[in-house]
């Protein structure tokens, strides 16, 4: 028997927390209810042509009108933390004006039938539904955007803050600034490297706003989910290794210098300086806040080969493709480890760190006997927790994990045709729920019983 093949809950630290993750837009649906107000994505995806399969966030998973079967279903499976995101424009309809209380009342519902199944709640508040509203006002190229963030941290966190011990300000906000600025694969749809930096800028700057209000508003736990490359050089050659190294201060570097060094790396500083006003005196202060924990999402690694032209040297993706799942991301579970403790040493020291996001999406399907058998999403699973159960071993404070996604969901561009679900879903149906086998193997992996996929 293989070590992994043992793999199971028990061998991690006693307070290490197992988890599944969500977000808003991606499994709510109820778009026109009880006072919500659109967001980016309610426009983006109703624009033809930018869903694959014209899919949009409408009705996704149902989940606002199914949270209860859901939290009864996680409770079921042995999960006990659920990280979820909350709308901003449930809260504040159109980004600065009305609270709206019946969207405060939904994830009050949420987070006490949470409680109810012993299931601890941890929230991100920004997961890319920005409220078109502010978008019409410049989105996050402007700075008012991380005012109007701030005041709805303020209102979340005092609606919610006496049961929740702890919230993430964004997810992901490379994403938010490149995907929704720069390449336009993702709401807004903006294609301008400009207002990608500064978006990059006011969502930091609003993170350490949220943060200064979210800890005002009593809330004990404060932190950022992020998603670093797992950068590589292809060989030790100078080149590879120079090109890495760009790498990782174009993307990393980027968001956690000034995350904990209060600034940017050089390359970076250069572009912010470029635009008047942008970076004002104490905003870097104000970035660098305390933070409690750091979540980490990963999917893919990243291996980088410098190439020589007459522009300089350029890196280049030589990521071996060999195992890749139905997005195409490569699988390779020991860049994990060596993120986690590159991340340890780097920037993070002894701040604990959870991956907030880790899965894969394969194609799935039910089979004659209505089950969903999906070996492949398994053993990703289980190698990558692996990953991380070494990671902790070797010292590196990683203290949690949750599985992307608990349900199959609306996956940004690609729409319903990526399935990175535990939980089998149909939009068409919205009221199916089918544990496919990941889900059960997660399942006794938490009972700590000796487990085979
Ligand atoms: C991450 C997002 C998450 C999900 C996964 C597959 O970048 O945070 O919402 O789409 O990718």
């Amino acid at each position: 028997m293989d070590r992994d093949e043992r793999l199971s809950a028990a061998d991690f630290p006693e307070d290490f927390r197992f988890g599944a993750a969500t977000s808003a837009y991606q499994v709510e649906g109820a778009v026109g209810e009880d006072g919500r107000g659109p967001s980016i994505w309610d426009t983006f995806s109703h624009i033809p042509g930018k869903i694959r399969g014209a899919d949009t966030g409408d009705v996704a998973c149902d989940h606002y009108h199914r949270f209860r079967t859901d939290a009864a279903l996680m409770r079921e499976l042995g999960i006990r933390h659920y990280r979820f995101s909350i709308a901003w424009p449930r809260i504040i309809p159109d980004g600065v004006g009305r609270i709206e209380p019946r969207g405060l009342a939904f994830y009050d519902r949420l987070v006490d039938t949470l409680l109810e199944h012993e299931i601890r709640p941890f929230p991100t508040l920004f997961h890319w539904d920005l409220p078109q509203a502010l978008e019409d006002r410049g989105g996050w190229r402007v700075r008012s955007t991380a005012d109007a963030f701030a005041r709805y941290a303020d209102v979340v966190g005092r609606a919610l803050g006496d049961r929740v011990d702890e919230f993430a300000t964004h997810n992901e906000p490379w994403c938010a600034a490149v995907l929704g600025y720069q390449t336009g694969q993702h709401a807004p749809g903006a294609r301008d490297r400009g207002s990608a930096v500064r978006a990059a800028h006011h969502l930091l700057y609003a993170h350490g706003l949220a943060s200064q209000a979210l800890r005002a508003a009593g809330v004990r736990q404060v932190g950022i989910v992020v998603n670093p490359k797992a950068v590589m050089p292809a060989t030790d050659s100078a080149d590879d290794i120079a090109a890495a190294a760009m790498v990782e201060a174009r993307d990393n570097a980027w968001f956690l210098d000034p995350l904990f060094h209060a600034r940017y790396p050089e390359a970076i500083a250069a572009e912010t300086a470029a635009i008047d006003g942008l970076v004002q005196d104490a905003d870097l202060g104000t970035v660098a806040q305390p933070i409690d924990f750091v979540g980490v999402n990963y999917y893919q690694p990243d291996v980088v080969r410098g190439v020589r032209g007459p522009g300089g040297l350029t890196a280049l993706d030589a990521t071996p493709k060999t195992r890749v799942t139905q997005m195409g991301w490569p699988v390779d579970a020991t860049a994990l480890g060596h993120l986690l403790g590159h991340l340890a040493a780097t920037y993070t020291g002894s701040i604990p760190l959870y991956v907030t996001e880790n899965g894969a999406a394969y194609e799935d399907r039910i089979d004659a006997g209505g089950e969903v058998d999906d070996p492949d999403r398994t053993q990703y699973l289980r190698e990558h927790l692996a990953a991380v159960r070494e990671a902790a071993r070797a010292g590196v404070p990683v203290k949690g994990y949750y599985v992307w996604s608990l349900l199959d969901n609306f996956e940004w561009a690609e729409g319903y045709a990526r399935r990175f679900g535990i939980v089998y879903t149909d939009p068409s149906r919205p009221e199916l729920r089918i544990p496919k086998g990941s889900a059960r193997w997660y399942r006794s992996f938490l009972q700590g019983a000796a487990v085979r996929p």
